[in-house]
């Protein structure tokens, strides 16, 4: 089988591509036949050694993989050979509050991710894929949909609040889609003026070009009649930190995940303390999680948006293409034959 891996040197041109032997389950794991991964902005970063300096090389990229199951190790219950499958991005935290421990089972991270043709997973570590829903589409759940769930449910969303989603990548659209889902108004930012109109489609109720209006939160302000949003899905970071307070309302809350608008920077915090809004780092989040937004989106027929599906061959094309910011939703990377 074949997988792709990080070796000693960072940038997507180093990332090889190898001939290697298929994995054998032991006690407790799984291997599955990858049929398609999705690309998370944190891949790019992990490839080009943005992310951390640390990495346990070499490994094996990419957190976000869906299949369909090759073989059982002994004593493994929960799966059979056949079934489809998708990955939690830690294959340790099931439930709970985060724990150290946890972080140590990130995929494509701390430990060797889905960037492969196959795969051992824990047998813990693995969801069934809604029926609802191709490998695919599945594909991108793992880091980018349950990140938006644990941002928004982990934020305490009401029906009837208002959220606010920066940019059209893969966590905002899924965040979007989740909160129009829990019946709440959405806003959402973008920096391209012909994805306007495609997170209209997606059931944006106002957009605003950050390009075009680089004090955005003004007009948040505007379409929230003075009071600002309830919750924020914080992508940019340092960058956008400050606006994003301003753009919230008393007691609001920020939840905090992203470096797109930079990583480090120095902000003024008081208006936080001023306006009790609460600021919550998330990092993805629990099976719990992910088997709780299954359900809303086996419920409410939903689809994440896939921009564009590149073959195995073409991964470093594809993390190009998620590198340039062209996308709207998901890139994914398809395998043949599963
Ligand atoms: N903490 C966590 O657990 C966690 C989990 C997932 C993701 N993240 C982080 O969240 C961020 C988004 O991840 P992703 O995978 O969804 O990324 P992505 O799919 O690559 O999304 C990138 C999009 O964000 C928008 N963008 C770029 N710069 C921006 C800026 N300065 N302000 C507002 N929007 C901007 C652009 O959309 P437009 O063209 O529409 O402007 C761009 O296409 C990344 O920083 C990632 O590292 C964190």
């Amino acid at each position: 089988m074949r997988k792709y891996t990080i070796e000693t040197a960072f940038g997507i041109d180093q990332l090889h591509l190898t001939e290697c032997a298929a994995p054998v389950a032991v006690p407790g794991q799984v291997l599955v036949r990858i049929g398609a991964c999705s690309l998370n902005y944190r891949d790019y970063l992990m490839v080009t050694g943005a992310y951390a300096r640390n990495l346990p090389l070499p490994l094996v990229p990419l957190s976000d993989g869906a299949g369909v199951v090759a073989a059982v190790g002994p004593g493994v219950s929960r799966w059979q050979v056949g079934d489809r499958v998708v990955g939690t991005f830690f294959q340790g935290w099931l439930a709970g509050r985060l724990r150290a421990e946890h972080a140590k089972t990130a995929l494509g991270g701390a430990i060797d991710g889905v960037l492969a043709e196959q795969v051992l997973f824990r047998e813990e570590g693995l969801l069934p894929v809604p029926e609802h829903l191709s490998l695919a589409e599945a594909a991108c759940l793992p880091c980018a949909g349950v990140t938006a769930w644990h941002c928004l449910y982990g934020g305490g969303l009401t029906c009837g609040d208002t959220v606010l989603v920066l940019g059209s990548g893969g966590v905002s659209c899924l965040a979007l889609q989740l909160a129009k889902a829990a019946g709440c108004r959405v806003l959402a930012t973008t920096g391209s003026a012909a994805k306007e109109q495609r997170l209209r489609d997606l059931g944006a109720d106002g957009v605003i070009n950050y390009r075009e209006q680089p004090a955005w939160e003004k007009e948040v302000l505007r379409l929230t009649d003075g009071l600002g949003v309830d919750i924020v899905v914080e992508t940019g970071g340092a960058g956008t930190l400050l606006q994003s307070i301003k753009a919230t309302r008393f007691g609001g809350r920020i939840s905090l995940i992203g470096v797109l608008a930079g990583q480090q920077g120095e902000m003024n915090p008081l208006p936080a303390v001023m306006k009790g809004v609460t600021i919550q780092g998330v990092y993805v989040g629990s099976r719990e999680m992910f088997e709780a937004m299954n359900r809303v989106l086996t419920l409410h027929r939903i689809h994440p948006v896939i921009d564009r599906a590149f073959p195995f061959e073409q991964a470093r094309e594809a993390l190009q293409h998620l590198a340039s910011g062209a996308h709207f939703g998901k890139v994914v990377i398809s395998l043949e034959g599963v």
